[in-house]
């Protein structure tokens, strides 16, 4: 099943001088993918995403997620939609520091009118799966880079979403925390079959992905699925990335 569909999507910045970000674009993820997204500074990765998580409209295009079109969605359908069937992890964490870590990880399901019960019950088996059940209690100054991404997914998961969204979600973190979060995000993907789309700009990162997209002035340039090595995964998007120029 394909849980999202891009068909012919193109943006277009600015109304004097304008700037075309997004190029008739098309592609579609099946459910259970992991797919990454890479490409040169200022190629188009944050208005693709942005274009897919709503937060921006397309100038032109279709897009789909499970069969339905956001873009036809208003008001409370579409923060509705967007609460339902997406989740978003971003390079910065986004936790809101007045709220415990627990707290951040139920927000949506409290926003959603679920029941304690029922919040806690997720909350015991998400925070288990992310290995954060002794931080619950914590604020969020009071714990790491890795725990806090590790607490901003389990967030984004918690209401079991259709589509999880990520932009640099290590792009803040040290190397060893970076590791975490990729095994978890795979770990996560191949278990509990979420499927996921990162931008990323970090070779090691993108190669837990099961297939790259690499965009280039806003167009895709080419696209690689792994193998069964991933350090031989590793090895081809740095020679894809050095193929492409441009900073990375
Ligand atoms: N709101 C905007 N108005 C005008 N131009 C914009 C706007 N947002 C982005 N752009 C332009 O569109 C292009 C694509 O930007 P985008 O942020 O999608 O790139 P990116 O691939 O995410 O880059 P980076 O890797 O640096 O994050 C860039 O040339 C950028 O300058
Ligand atoms: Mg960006």
């Amino acid at each position: 099943m394909e849980i999202l569909q891009v068909t012919n999507l193109s943006k277009v910045y600015g109304s004097k001088v304008v700037f075309s970000a997004l190029d008739n674009i098309s592609f579609t993820i099946e459910e259970g993918e992991f797919v990454g997204i890479m490409g040169p500074s200022g190629s188009g990765k944050t208005t693709l995403l942005n274009m897919i998580s709503t937060i921006d409209k397309p100038t032109s295009g279709e897009l789909k997620i499970k069969d339905r079109n956001p873009l036809k969605l208003k008001g409370d359908d579409l923060a509705l939609f967007r609460r339902r069937e997406l989740g978003f992890v971003f390079q910065d964490f986004n936790l809101l520091d007045t709220l415990t870590v627990g707290e951040n990880i139920v927000l949506p399901l409290t926003l959603d009118g679920v029941s304690v019960k029922e919040q806690d019950k997720a909350l015991d088996r998400i925070a288990r799966i992310l290995g954060i059940e002794e931080l619950l209690n914590k604020r969020t100054f009071e714990i790491s880079g890795g725990q806090a991404q590790r607490t901003a997914i389990a967030r984004a998961l918690i209401h079991r979403p259709a589509l999880l969204l990520a932009d640099e979600p290590t792009g803040n973190l040290d190397s060893k925390s970076a590791k975490t979060v990729m095994e978890l995000l795979k770990e996560i993907n191949e278990r509990e079959k979420v499927t996921t789309m990162m931008v990323t700009h970090d070779p090691l990162s993108a190669s837990y992905c099961s297939r790259i997209l690499f965009i280039k002035d806003g167009a895709i340039y080419n696209e690689i699925y792994r193998g069964d090595s991933r350090q031989q995964f590793y090895q081809e998007i740095i020679d894809l990335l050095a193929l492409l120029g441009g900073s990375n």
